[in-house]
Parts: C-alpha cells; sequence; structure tokens
C-alpha cells in the first residue's frame, strides 16, 4: 500500500510536541500553546530546547548565548550583499545559511543559527534599501532586536508582543514538511548548517512556509472584487487552493490561527487588513463547506500571519523568512533529538515505469 505524500505515517518517536489535529490542541513538551504563547520567546525557545522552563539564571545563559549568536561573519555579510537584486529573501537565507559553515548538531549551534538568521534577513533588507543596518543593541531581547534590526527604530510594545507571540505560536509544529527535511539530512549524520539549509528550502513552497505572502495577495484581491463571496466561489470552482486555508493535521480550527487572532483582535481589532481578514475568513469557511462538504477545511496558523505582519509594516517579501526565523528554534531540537536516536530515513517507492525487454519492446508488467 502506498501512503501518497507519507500521510498519516508515524515515521519517529517525539518528545517535542504533539498535536491533536481533531481536538485542535497543540503541545509544546507537555505545555499547551495557550500557556507557552505568554512565555517570552527565549523562555519558548529554552523549553523546545532543553524540555524544561529554564530558571533565571538559565535564561539569563541563554539571552547571553543569543546575543552573542547575532555577530554575523564579514564572508556572509559579504555574501548577504553580492546576491543578485533580483534573488527573493528565502533563496538568499538559503545559500547565507550554508555558507555559516558545517559544524555537528549541538545547542550551541541551534542557539547561534536562531540568533543570527533574524540579522541575515535585517542585512540583506537593508542593502535591497538601500540604507544601512543598525549596530546591533545588546540588551534587546530576540523578537525586540529583531524589528529594531529590520527598521532602525524601536518598535512599540504592541509591535514587540505581537512578532514574539507569532514567533512562539510558529516556533515547532511536529513533523512538518521543513522539519522532516532538516531531520532526514540529520539522519544521514550530515552536519547542522546542511539540515537546516534543507529545511528553508522546504519552508520555502507556497504550500509550507510561502503561504503568508499569498494570502495577502488574496486578500488584497478579496479586497478589489466587486463580489468577493463570488470571487471565492469561482476560486474553489476552478479547483484553486484558498491560501491561509486548510491543513494537513488540523481537522478543527487551527490552535495558533485562532491565538494569532485573538491577539490581533484585542490590538488591531480596527485596522483595515484585520477587518477584511475577518470578512474573508468568514466568507471562505462558508463556501468551502459548500463546495467542499466534509473536508473540514478552516484557517489555518498563514492566514492571520499576514494580518500580523502587516500590522508590523512588513512588507510580503518578510513573510516567509519572519516564519523561517521562528521555526529555526523547533528545526533544530528535530535535529538534535534525531541525533539523539538516529535511524536513516529511507523509504521504498513503488516502480511503475516500464520494463524493457531485450528485443526494444516494452512491458507494463512483470
Ligand atoms: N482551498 C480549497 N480547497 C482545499 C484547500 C484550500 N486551501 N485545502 C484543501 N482543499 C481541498 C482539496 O482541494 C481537496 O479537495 P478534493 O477532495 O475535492 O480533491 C481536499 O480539500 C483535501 O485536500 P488535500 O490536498 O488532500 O489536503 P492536505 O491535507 O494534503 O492539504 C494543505 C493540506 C495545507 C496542503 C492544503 O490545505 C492547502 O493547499 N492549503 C493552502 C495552502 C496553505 O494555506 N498552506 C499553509 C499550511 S499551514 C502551515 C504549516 O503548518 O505548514
Amino acid at each position: 500500500m502506498i501512503h501518497y505524500g507519507l500521510k498519516g505515517v508515524t515515521a519517529a518517536e517525539t518528545r517535542i510536541s504533539f498535536i491533536d489535529g481533531a481536538e485542535g490542541k497543540l503541545i509544546y513538551r507537555g505545555y499547551d500553546i495557550s500557556e507557552v504563547s505568554k512565555r517570552t520567546f527565549e523562555e519558548a525557545a529554552y523549553l523546545l530546547w532543553y524540555g524544561e522552563w529554564p530558571d533565571a539564571e538559565q535564561l539569563l545563559m541563554l539571552k547571553g548565548k543569543l546575543q552573542k549568536g547575532r555577530e554575523l561573519p564579514g564572508h556572509v555579510a559579504s555574501l548577504l550583499k553580492s546576491l543578485p537584486r533580483e534573488m527573493d529573501l528565502m533563496s538568499v537565507l538559503r545559500t547565507a545559511v550554508s555558507a555559516l559553515g558545517s559544524g555537528p548538531p549541538s545547542i550551541e549551534e541551534a542557539i547561534r543559527l536562531t540568533a543570527v538568521v533574524p540579522v541575515m534577513i535585517a542585512c540583506r533588507k537593508a542593502w535591497m534599501d538601500n540604507s544601512v543596518l543598525p549596530d546591533s543593541v545588546n540588551h534587546l531581547d530576540h523578537a525586540e532586536h529583531f524589528l529594531y534590526m529590520l527598521f532602525g527604530s524601536m518598535p512599540t510594545e504592541t509591535q514587540r508582543r505581537a512578532l514574539e507571540t507569532y514567533m512562539i505560536l510558529t516556533m515547532e509544529h511536529g513533523m512538518n514538511a521543513s522539519a522532516f527535511s532538516a531531520r532526514v539530512t540529520a539522519s544521514t549524520l550530515s552536519d547542522i548548517h546542511s539540515a537546516v539549509t534543507s529545511a528553508i528550502g522546504t519552508m520555502k513552497g507556497p504550500l509550507h512556509g510561502g503561504a503568508p505572502s499569498e494570502v495577502l495577495s488574496f486578500l488584497a484581491e478579496a479586497a478589489e472584487s466587486s463580489d468577493m463571496e463570488e470571487l471565492i466561489r469561482q476560486k474553489v470552482c476552478r479547483g484553486e487552493r484558498l491560501m491561509g486555508f486548510g491543513h494537513r493535521v488540523y481537522k478543527t480550527r487551527d490552535p495558533r490561527a485562532e491565538a494569532l487572532k485573538a491577539v490581533l483582535l484585542s490590538e488591531a481589532g480596527d485596522d483595515d487588513w484585520m477587518k477584511l481578514s475577518l470578512k474573508v475568513e468568514e466568507a471562505s469557511i462558508n463556501i468551502l463547506s459548500e463546495l467542499k462538504p466534509g473536508r473540514a477545511l478552516y484557517t489555518n496558523v498563514e492566514f492571520y500571519a499576514a494580518a500580523i505582519m502587516k500590522s508590523m509594516n512588513m512588507k510580503a517579501d518578510l513573510f516567509t523568512p519572519v516564519f523561517t526565523a521562528a521555526r529555526i528554534t523547533g528545526w533544530t531540537a528535530h535535529i538534535l533529538e534525531q541525533e539523539g536516536n538516529n535511524i536513516l530515513f529511507r523509504p521504498d517507492a513503488q516502480y511503475v515505469g516500464p520494463w524493457r525487454v531485450p528485443n526494444g519492446h516494452s512491458s507494463q508488467q512483470k
């Protein structure tokens, strides 16, 4: 029997996270995401890497390492400014992470990668905008520092908390395509940089991490349309995927989408994008349940990610890179877990090609 796309196949044990797709629950290291998302980025990252909440001393240690890890090696900074301007930011990031090195998996390197990726994104953005990358401000926490480096000014408390909540909610999600990619590479006993590079390449696709910018295009199209419901109906009838809807695991509401929506409603409820998002969500869910009955299609985390990024003045090209900066925490936790209990990933495929016979004829059967 073939499990196309490995749907429903359990291929490893994990202690990192648990997803209940039927109940809409997400758990990191035993703690419900609603509890984890009230903490800081640093606390949540520590929990994923070490399996426990940090005490005050451990938290200070992690903050220090993250601050130190922000230093961008000279050759990587030059690379970020030499890749063609038309190269998309995810491809740039994939190349730059690969150029960082090829060290064995370790928590130290996981922390450094998590710390440096936001600086890479900010460095490339500054170069593309013909502006200067601000000097790092050491005492700032991870999310605040990321926003400061991106925009060159201190974020508001609302913006800081919005990014921090988004990053915590998206830092880990079980055996998703990019975490699986990272684990496959790690399972060959390759290095941590190769495993993260594989994950970034996987993250880039629109069916995975590339969705939020496509959500923005969908929302813009809906805003311009004279008949939004008809537009959505036509898309579904044409067989198009509505970006930001549906999930391989959640067959009910995605708890991350619900949490992001709650943040947005409390902080940007009057925002035009937020109002538009609410209208498009309602219309899409109604139309999907009518035209795709029984498929249980609801908003996924990417749908409200678009509105949250907009509320921080981020343009669409930053969406997937910011998702990457969050998810790198989960990838590295998976790489370390894979290394600790390794078995090479090597599934089979059923051959359905021709069987060539010596007289030149071919037969479909063997
Ligand atoms: N819009 C319209 N129809 C959909 C959608 C959608 N977004 N998602 C699934 N369907 C339909 C699909 O056409 C199929 O219908 P039918 O049975 O008539 O052929 C049915 O639902 C099942 O689709 P599937 O492809 O077998 O479902 P899947 O579980 O493999 O797909 C998915 C999961 C995320 C690839 C898909 O829902 C999708 O393409 N969504 C849009 C892209 C998106 O928002 N991606 C971000 C995912 S969340 C980020 C993450 O956690 O990685």
